[in-house]
Order: C-alpha cells, then structure tokens, then sequence
C-alpha cells in the first residue's frame, strides 16, 4: 500500500537525516533539524521503492533518501526567503529565516545541501564505491545549473520577463526546477541495484510534471492550512504556470494524461510496481 509505504520511508529517511546532524543547540544545527521535519517524503519514498524493487535493502537505500530529503529541504529554505519567494509559512511551520533570520537560513540550506552529498559517500549506502560516486555525480547535475538550479533561476526571471512563457518554455522550466530531483530519486533505485534507468526516467519524467502541474493547481485552489504553505502566490507574482497557460480543466487532464504515461513506462516491473503506480495518482490527488 502506498500511504504505509511513504509512512515508513519518511521515518527512515528522517531518523536517517537526524542521525547525521552534528549534535548541538546552534541555530544552524536546530534549523537543519527543523527544515528537514514533514513534508510528504515522496522523494524518500521514490528512492526506496525503486531500490526495493532491484531488491536493495531499505537500510542501504535509506541514505539515498536522506541525501535528497535533504537537498530538496535546502531549495525550499532558500526558495522561501525574502529574496526569492519571501514565505512566512512552510511545512505548517514558520519558514527557518522567520523563526530564526536570514543568514541562518542561508546557511542551513549551505550546510543540508552538503549534507546530502557526505550522505551519498557513506559506505552503509553502496559497497561499490563507483556506485556511489555515480549517485553523487547524478545528484550535482540535478541539482545544480544545468537541474534545480537552472529551474530556479529561470522561475524568477519569468516573474519579471514582458512577454510570458510559452508552455514549451514552462516545461522546460519545471522539468528543472521540480523535474530534475524527481527523476534522480526516481533513477536512484536502477543505479543502486546496477540496472537499466531508462524505465525509471520514462516514469519519473512524466510524474515530475505532474506533479508541478498540481503544485500550480493547488496553488490556485487549495487551502493554505492543509498545503501547510501560502497559495494564491503564482497569480500574485503574475507567473506563467500551467493553469495560467491552458485553464484548469485542461490542467487537469493534462496531469492525468502524464499518470496514465508514467504508470505505462513502468510495464518493464509488471505488478511489482504497483505501488509506485499508487505513487502516481497520488501526486495529481493530493490536498498537500
Ligand atoms: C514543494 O515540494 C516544492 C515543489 C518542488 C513544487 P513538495 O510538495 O514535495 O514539498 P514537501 O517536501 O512535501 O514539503
Ligand atoms: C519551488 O517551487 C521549487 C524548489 C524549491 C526547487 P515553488 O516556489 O513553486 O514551491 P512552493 O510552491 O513554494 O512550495
Ligand atoms: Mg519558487
Ligand atoms: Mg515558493
Ligand atoms: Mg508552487
């Protein structure tokens, strides 16, 4: 089942992520701890159920998770300051430059995303340390100017570009931003158990998408305390987005077109991957 499955991978990947924070009552420490609580896991969960599926064992694939859980939780602490999106709220919580101030901020998003990278080098992961080197070096590429950063910074300049984007250049933009982490978690699993990634992208890339194109919808017409995030933003900053581009219902199709693609490139796992098929309908349904 889905929901147990993404309960467990949660659990691990924070205990993981807790385990590798320096111990100490510094705010930098105190704000990784904080930054890195809640939120849906659902790039842990990618991780792990792609490596359960290549029988990789969840206490070696943990780390995995844990490296991009952490990563991701370093985008969104800067993703969150006044001089990106300027949030006040997120997971539920006040953002970590509210709670503390912004050099914290900055700094535990430096310090996670290093983290995420020591986490990918511990042996307890990989026996094989060209497996692991190959993780870390797919890890730099999604993450930085040619992955989430190059998503990023595209997403602010669209906010004060004349002409909007077209929607080629938004799902260039959002494969990036959002895309790009979604499929290394995704991959991660093929590349644990040495096997062919392709099938795991076709999935992945299609479920990225998606996935963004719900984040725009329930950006639009979700409710902010059950998001545990501010909405109504996009509109705000006067951003393209897919619901902008091709209206709500069309959205919306859109999305479910892209399950329907992602459930199919996983016919290589036949019934196997039945759970990261409810992993796709999961991410167009959700409230969060
Ligand atoms: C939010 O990501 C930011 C986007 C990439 C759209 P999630 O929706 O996965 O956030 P958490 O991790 O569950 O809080
Ligand atoms: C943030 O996208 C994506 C990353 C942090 C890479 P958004 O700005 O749309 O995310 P939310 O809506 O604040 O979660
Ligand atoms: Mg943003
Ligand atoms: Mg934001
Ligand atoms: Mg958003």
């Amino acid at each position: 089942m889905f929901s147990e499955r993404l309960k467990t991978c949660a659990d691990l990947s924070e205990a993981c992520i807790r385990d590798a924070v320096p111990a100490g009552v510094l705010p930098v420490l105190e704000g990784m701890r904080y930054a890195t609580s809640g939120g849906k896991r659902l790039r842990a969960f990618l991780v792990m159920e792609s490596a359960a599926l290549h029988d990789v064992p969840d206490h070696q694939s943990v780390f995995a998770a844990a490296a991009v859980e952490a990563l991701h939780a370093y985008s969104l602490v800067h993703d969150d300051l006044p001089c990106m999106d300027d949030d006040d709220l997120r997971r539920g919580l006040p953002t970590v430059h509210v709670q503390w101030d912004e050099a914290t901020a900055v700094l535990v998003g430096d310090a996670l995303q290093t983290l995420a990278f020591d986490l990918l080098t511990r042996r307890e992961l990989h026996a094989d340390t060209a497996v692991r080197l190959d993780l870390v070096a797919a890890l730099a590429r999604a993450s930085g100017a040619s992955g989430m950063v190059l998503g990023q910074a595209l997403d602010i300049a669209a906010e004060t570009a004349e002409t909007p984007l077209t929607l080629d250049q938004i799902t260039r933009l959002q494969a990036a931003k959002t895309g790009a982490l979604i499929t290394w978690s995704a991959e991660a699993g093929a590349r644990l158990g040495g096997a062919d990634i392709a099938p795991l992208r076709s999935y992945a890339k299609a479920l990225g998408l998606a996935f963004q194109i719900a984040d725009d919808i329930l950006d639009v017409e979700g409710c902010a305390e059950t998001a545990g995030k501010r909405l109504q933003k996009d509109a705000e900053a006067g951003k393209a987005t897919f619901v902008s581009l091709l209206g709500m219902e069309p959205a919306r199709q859109r999305a479910k077109s892209l399950v329907d693609e992602a459930c199919d490139a996983l016919a290589p796992y036949g019934e196997r991957a039945a759970t990261l098929r409810q992993a796709a309908t999961f991410v167009i349904s959700r409230d969060k």
